[in-house]
């Protein structure tokens, strides 16, 4: 058995809008759930639902109203405290994100966003030692490092940036990706190639994948298991297999009627 490296108990976050008078929104409802080295998960679930609340709260970007994400069995909120820690933490956590688009600087070249990168590291390297780490990466998503280094990210294709956001990933080697709709912006056939990019991840490195999206069918193709969510609760967990053969919850019934046959390798 592989060990558990992430665990989240009895997570909640209530939102709160309004000045006076004030309307609570209960994004995410005592969830629960842990994730083991080299394992992928799937939070899956219809807009709204909580997914974004919970891949923000675990990447310690946003403080939960009540609960607990330990990682290595580190309270990330109450045992990390400083700068160092905190960078520490998203060496080893570290997410990509729904849109390209905004997670781009457009003045900023593509050189210029991997260097950037090396922030995290606590090692000194020369200037050479990084370049050549980043024309690694970026080869190890099928980029030409000479081609697009130093392009800017609007001169690029929304497939190419969304490699740049992944090659981020090969270069900093976390323990555990978030992947917060990473192809949303891309078309079905790259897709799934990029899907292939997270599952090259994880074979080379171990790396643990939380990976989030509202098509069941996705999570099918890259998943060991499956968790629903619906209106910020866990409504239902399984593998690919158990989910699409026996789904219990009226929900997941639901979102299986819009699983395209694509992915029908797991149907029996
Ligand atoms: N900063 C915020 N302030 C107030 N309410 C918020 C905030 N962020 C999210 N919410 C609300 O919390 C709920 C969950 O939102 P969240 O973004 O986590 O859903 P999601 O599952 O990621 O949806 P999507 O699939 O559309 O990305 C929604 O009702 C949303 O309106
Ligand atoms: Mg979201």
């Amino acid at each position: 058995m592989s060990k558990v490296i992430l665990e989240v108990k009895n997570l909640t976050k209530v939102y709160r809008i309004g000045l006076i008078r004030q309307k609570e929104i209960v994004a995410v409802n005592n969830i629960n759930f842990n994730v083991k080295e080299g394992e992928i998960i799937s939070l899956v679930g219809e807009s709204g639902s909580g997914k974004t609340t919970t891949a923000r709260i675990i990447l310690r970007l946003l403080r939960p109203t009540s609960g607990n994400v330990l990682f290595n069995g580190k309270d990330i909120w109450r045992d990390i405290r400083n700068r160092k820690e905190l960078k520490w933490y998203w060496r080893n956590v570290n997410g990509v994100f729904q849109d390209p688009y905004s997670s781009f600087n457009p003045t900023h070249t593509i050189r210029f966003v991997m260097l950037r990168k090396f922030n995290l590291f606590d090692e000194e390297m020369d200037y050479d030692t990084k370049i050549s780490m980043i024309k690694e990466a970026l080869k190890e998503v099928g980029l030409i490092p000479e081609e697009i280094l130093d392009k800017r990210s609007f001169e690029l294709s929304g497939g190419m940036r969304q490699r740049v956001l992944i090659a981020q990933i090969f270069l900093i080697r976390p323990k555990l990706v978030i992947a917060d709709e990473p192809t949303s912006m891309i078309d079905a056939t790259l897709r799934l190639s990029l899907l292939d990019l997270f599952l090259k991840l994880r074979d080379e490195f171990k790396t643990s994948q939380i990976f989030i999206t509202h098509d069941l069918g996705l999570a099918t193709y890259t998943s060991d298991r499956i968790l629903v969510m619906y209106k910020g609760k866990i409504v239902e967990e399984g593998t690919p297999e158990e989910i699409l053969n026996k789904p219990s919850h009226p929900y997941t019934k639901k979102l299986l009627e819009s699983v395209p046959k694509l992915y029908s390798k797991w149907f029996t």
